[in-house]
């Protein structure tokens, strides 16, 4: 699928199944998340450091869960405008809750989406994103690639698609890696071990610059994407 192509459309039907399953796994853990996520979220303040935001610029976190990253990338940044969609109606709730405590219902909005089908236009009333970010919610969604293709067909041309995952690991010592892999599975994360050449697929047929980073001994997998700025065409 081009990324480019016309032919992509959002699929707007309410996504029940994924709804409920991240419900099931958020709804009591959502008072305690950004508690405790803290310690092994690594990489997320990094890449809202990274984002560097034009004035203006409308930025939307997929999978932005209690708002956290939003949150904290408006109040460093408070010329932009954001945006986020979740899959999870009780982890909005979460979202709507902080962004409101803090007074940024101006500069920050979430919608109820699934991470496959963002259509700026219906959710928002925007064309298209100048940025998007995607934060530890790729390694649950098992459509994920799907999901990096939404992204960037709804960036304008220029824009950037910005990335912190869970990496397999690898330069972790085995007993290590084999209890957090087996840890990470008992909240349905699975790290996407292909992440790089899906990025890198994507950045050859668009014309892309990709930057690929796998930190912390390889616990985390950090990418910048950035389209060009005119689409590449076949
Ligand atoms: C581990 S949390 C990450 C939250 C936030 N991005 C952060 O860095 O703290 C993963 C988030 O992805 C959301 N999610 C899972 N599947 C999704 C989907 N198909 N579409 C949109 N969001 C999804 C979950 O509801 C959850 O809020």
């Amino acid at each position: 699928m081009s990324l480019y192509s016309p032919e992509f459309e959002a699929d707007v039907s309410w996504p029940a199944e994924a709804t409920r399953r991240m419900n099931r796994m958020y709804r009591w853990q959502r008072h305690i998340y950004d508690g405790t996520r803290r310690y092994y979220l690594l990489g997320r303040d990094r890449l809202i450091s990274g984002l560097q935001p034009a004035p203006g610029s409308n930025v939307l976190e997929i999978g932005c869960g209690t708002g956290r990253n939003l949150v904290l990338a408006a109040g460093l940044y408070p010329e932009a405008r954001f945006f986020g969609i979740d899959v999870s109606t009780e982890m909005l709730t979460s979202a709507i809750t902080a962004i409101s405590r803090r007074g940024m219902t101006d500069h920050i909005r979430v919608a109820h989406g699934h991470g496959t089908a963002v259509d700026p236009q219906l959710l928002f009333g925007l064309p298209s994103f100048d940025h998007v970010m995607i934060s530890y919610s790729l390694s649950m969604i098992p459509d994920w690639r799907r999901v990096l293709a939404a992204a960037a067909i709804r960036l304008r041309p220029g824009g950037r698609l910005h990335l912190v995952d869970f990496g397999n690991q690898e330069r972790l010592p085995g007993i290590a890696r084999a209890l957090l892999l087996r840890w990470l599975r008992k909240f349905d994360v699975t790290p996407r071990d292909d992440l790089e050449a899906v990025l890198s697929t994507m950045a050859e047929s668009t014309g892309a610059d990709l930057k690929f980073e796998r930190p912390f001994r390889g616990y985390a997998q950090y990418a910048v994407l950035t389209l060009p700025p005119e689409p590449k065409r076949p």
